[in-house]
């Protein structure tokens, strides 16, 4: 039985210091959020600044190689005319020699047609090992086909009226380069990429330790004022002149103190998980809210599992998941409406779904994007943490899911919370 009294909330009003701190907190809170994703597109911006430069500037080279190794293959023409005009002496070999090694040195694929189309001699083409002389011809007349896609052939005139062709292809080097900028792009992209990981990760972790500081110290603080409650009660009670019913709300408000004081304390520390009857937690939580909300919200609870289940969780953590919900949804309907909580077990998954569904102004998709972060709250007096800290709670504890299931504006919102693979079937 709940007494009047308790049912009776004592109206507190915050000090306006107290809630212009609040909300400076909050926007700065909210201020890290922009502020990280102005960091996000300035070093995106860098980083396609350096790639584009990088592009241009390879692609600057590629062209300055390409005219070279065009001028190295005349060279080859000039020295084939020169070697055929020339009048034989002895020096012939020697300029051919000079004249070849020049374009081997760049390693540019050539080959030489002749006036009666035969394709000879050519250079840089490889041929595997023990190449029959088929075998080689079709090499060179496939390479011939893709030459003559790529450059316009150079034109050897060796006199009396007969003409050859010498059509060349890039070198290695040359298309290694055509493709260099890419392959830089993408290894600047896998590094930003790692970065950002490392950067992010890192700073979740800085996170992460102010949460836990903050709780620790805030349940730490509230211990001696708690104990020195208790002791008042006490005297309170012993005292006959004051109603013993006083004495009583007095104490089980402050076992309520003590039990938040419990849960801050556990957020630092890694809880200690049991395997427990979740249906049973969840009924026995949600009619012990019923009676401390306005009677005006209705509870329903549809426990849809076949066999009662157990999962591993944290009672205390897991309650105070299920008031925060439960507080925002009464907020949500501005406190009157439904509220339904169902149990199920979707087949063959090891997973048990809590579905949380009322009947409030629901929210937008784009604030549904934000609920789960730190110090966002469409409230007045909000501090947008009840979230965090139970998306926290169910997901870095108890290894389950905390997210939206379905919202809409004006007609309610229903929140799932999935605990998996803890389940023992
Ligand atoms: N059941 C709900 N229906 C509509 N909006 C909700 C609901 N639950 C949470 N929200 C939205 O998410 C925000 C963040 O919630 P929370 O983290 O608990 O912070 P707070 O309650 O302090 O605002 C709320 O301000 C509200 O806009
Ligand atoms: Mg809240």
């Amino acid at each position: 039985m709940i007494s009047e009294t308790s049912k009776k909330k004592p109206k507190f009003r915050l000090h306006p210091t107290a809630i212009l701190n609040s909300q400076r907190l909050r926007s700065s809170l909210m201020d890290t959020y922009d502020q990280k994703s102005v960091y996000k597109y300035i070093i995106g911006v860098i980083l396609l600044g350096l790639s584009i430069g990088s592009l241009f500037y390879t692609d600057k080279l590629v062209e300055e190689l390409e005219q070279r190794e065009e001028r190295e293959v005349q060279l080859y023409a000039e020295g084939l005319r020169y070697v055929v005009n020339s009048p034989f002496d002895e020096n012939f070999n020697v300029v051919y020699q000079v004249i070849q090694d020049a374009v081997n040195f760049y390693q540019i694929p050539a080959i030489y047609v002749d006036e009666n189309n035969q394709a000879n001699p050519n250079l840089n083409i490889k041929f595997p090992k023990k190449v029959k002389p088929q075998e080689r011809e079709r090499i060179i007349a496939e390479k011939l086909a893709e030459m003559k896609l790529e450059h316009p052939p150079i034109t050897v005139d060796i006199g009396k009226g007969r003409t050859g062709y010498i059509y060349y292809s890039n070198s290695f080097l040359l298309t290694q380069l055509r493709y260099y900028p890419f392959l830089q792009l993408s290894v600047m992209l896998l590094i930003g990429y790692l970065a950002y990981l490392a950067f992010s990760s890192a700073r979740k972790a800085e996170q992460n330790r102010v949460w836990v500081g903050l709780a620790k110290e805030t349940a730490h603080q509230l211990g001696t004022p708690l104990s020195s409650l208790m002791a008042w009660v006490e005297y309170f009670r012993s005292d006959p002149a004051i109603d013993p019913s006083i004495a009583e709300e007095i104490e089980k408000d402050v076992i309520r103190l003590e039990m938040i004081t419990t849960r801050f304390s556990n957020i630092g520390s890694v809880p200690t998980l049991r395997q427990e009857p979740v249906a049973e937690i969840v009924s026995d939580f949600i009619h012990y809210l019923e009676k401390r909300v306005s009677s005006k919200v209705k509870f329903g609870v549809h426990n849809e599992l076949a066999v009662e289940q157990t999962a591993l969780i944290n009672k205390n953590l897991f309650e105070w998941v299920i008031e925060n919900i439960c507080k925002n949804a009464v907020d949500a309907m501005g406190g009157i409406g439904e509220i339904n909580v169902t149990l199920q077990a979707p087949p063959n998954t090891k997973e048990i779904w809590i579905d949380i569904s009322d009947t409030g102004k629901g929210m937008t998709k784009a604030n549904m994007n934000k609920i789960f972060n730190p110090g966002f709250s469409t409230k007045k007096r909000g501090w947008g943490l009840g979230l965090t800290l139970a998306k926290r709670i169910i997901e870095n504890y108890h290894s389950g899911k905390l997210f939206v299931k379905s919202s809409e504006v004006g007609k309610g919102t229903t929140f799932r919370i999935s605990l998996g693979a803890n389940i023992i079937e």
